[in-house]
């Protein structure tokens, strides 16, 4: 059993992340250790680069990944050693009022996702320097070994790559989910996607699944916009303002009924332009996440009311993460999503920072880090 792990972690906003040795307790009843085999980049974990997530520091980063259970605490029943496994940012304990009412997305032990303890005990379990290091989203996949609870692991198929794997627990269910689960996208709809990353590019592949009859991809990356034509999109824009001049026409002026903004930081003044490309009666999701101190929008309120829409937030595209991680995994067997071909480029874990650079370049659909 490893005492100390290598891992990604951040000291202070704006720094980049630093490879180093953190020290791991054993397993606990509840806990699992999990020997990492892939981890993805989302742009989450730039959030708390950034500071827009004030997360405490320091932190191990990563919150999308797969590995093998190496090891587990007392009490574990779902998962035991050799296992392989999907790491998820949002956990399930599957007894509370929310995993029990089919809405497994908001477990009551997302309460516990920023905290520096561990979600089973609380108990600091990671140290590094003389200082207690926390895990993104109780997990910090950014590491050679992830100790976390049981809540936070889906247990797979064991044919099927570690990259789908990791790629299911948080781009492709995010994205996927916010075109199907929450925007409700139905046979025959226009369906826009604004911000074609990690996440975008799954709600593009996942309006088209559910029968989107136009799928609209809006980025200003001409990359992404291939992409995005790749899969699935029927017509790109380069802005939002390009897309509201064609889609009147295009539309016979019905415009989006589902538009899902999945930009890589969202601000207030997106959501009026990306409601006005709503349909009446039509469904903005907001997907991307905000600065978390921002309160401020821009909206036109009386369009939104007289105009019937909806604005809606979604985490992990409102999908169970026991259910739909192993729903996705089957869509990807038989051929319906494209997964392998999300990944843009491959680093090893001390190439985290250039990874981040080239998302932030705009050069990555998804860059994955893959451990030896
Ligand atoms: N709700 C959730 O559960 C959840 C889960 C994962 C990620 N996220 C969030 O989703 C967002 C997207 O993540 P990602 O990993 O796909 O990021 P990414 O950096 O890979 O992609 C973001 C894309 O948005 C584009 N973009 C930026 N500004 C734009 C604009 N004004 N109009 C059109 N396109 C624009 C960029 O060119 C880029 O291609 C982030 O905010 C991330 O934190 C939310
Ligand atoms: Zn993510
Ligand atoms: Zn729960």
């Amino acid at each position: 059993m490893p005492k100390t792990t290598k891992a990604a972690v951040l000291w202070g906003v704006g720094e980049p992340w630093s490879i180093e040795d953190v020290e791991l307790d054993d397993p606990h009843a509840g806990d699992v250790l999990v020997r990492m085999k892939v981890a993805g980049l989302c742009h989450s974990d730039e959030h708390a680069v950034t500071g827009d997530l004030p997360l405490p520091l320091p932190a191990i980063g990563g919150h999308e990944g797969s590995g093998v259970v190496e090891s587990v605490g007392p009490g574990v029943t779902s998962v035991a050693p050799g296992d392989h496994v999907a790491v998820s940012f949002v956990p399930s304990c599957g007894r509370c009022r929310w995993c029990s009412g089919g809405m497994g997305y908001i477990c009551d032990d997302g309460a516990k996702l920023f905290d520096l303890g561990m979600m089973s005990d609380g108990r600091e379990a990671h140290h590094s320097k003389g200082h207690a290091v926390g895990r993104y989203a109780q997990v910090g996949t950014f590491a050679e070994y992830v100790l976390c609870s049981e809540n936070s692991v889906v247990r797979a198929e064991k044919d099927l790559s570690f990259e789908a794997l990791a790629l299911v627990s948080c781009g492709v269910g995010t994205g996927v989910g916010s075109a199907t689960n929450r925007a409700g996208t139905r046979p025959g709809d226009t369906v826009a996607v604004i911000g074609i990353g990690g996440i975008g590019i799954n709600a593009i592949q996942g309006a088209k699944v559910a029968g989107a009859a136009r799928v609209i991809g809006i980025d200003p990356i001409a990359f992404k916009r291939e992409k995005a034509v790749e899969f699935g999109a029927t017509h790109t824009f380069s802005s939002v303002e390009e897309a509201m001049a064609a889609v009147p026409e295009l539309t016979w002026g019905v415009m989006c009924e589902r538009v899902i903004l999945s930009t890589g930081v969202v601000t207030g003044d997106l959501l009026d332009p990306a409601l006005n490309l709503t349909a009446k009666g039509g469904t903005l999701v907001v997907t991307g996440l905000a600065p978390m101190m921002q309160q401020d929008v821009n909206l036109n309120l009386f369009m939104l009311a007289m105009l019937n829409k909806e604005v809606k937030g979604t985490i992990f595209g409102s999908g169970n993460p026991r259910e739909v991680i192993p729903r996705l995994l089957t869509m990807y067997r038989e051929g319906v999503l494209k997964i392998d071909e999300l990944v843009t480029a491959r680093y090893s874990l001390e190439e985290v920072n250039q990874g981040y650079q080239d998302m932030r370049d705009g050069k990555n659909l998804r860059g994955i880090l893959v451990f030896d």
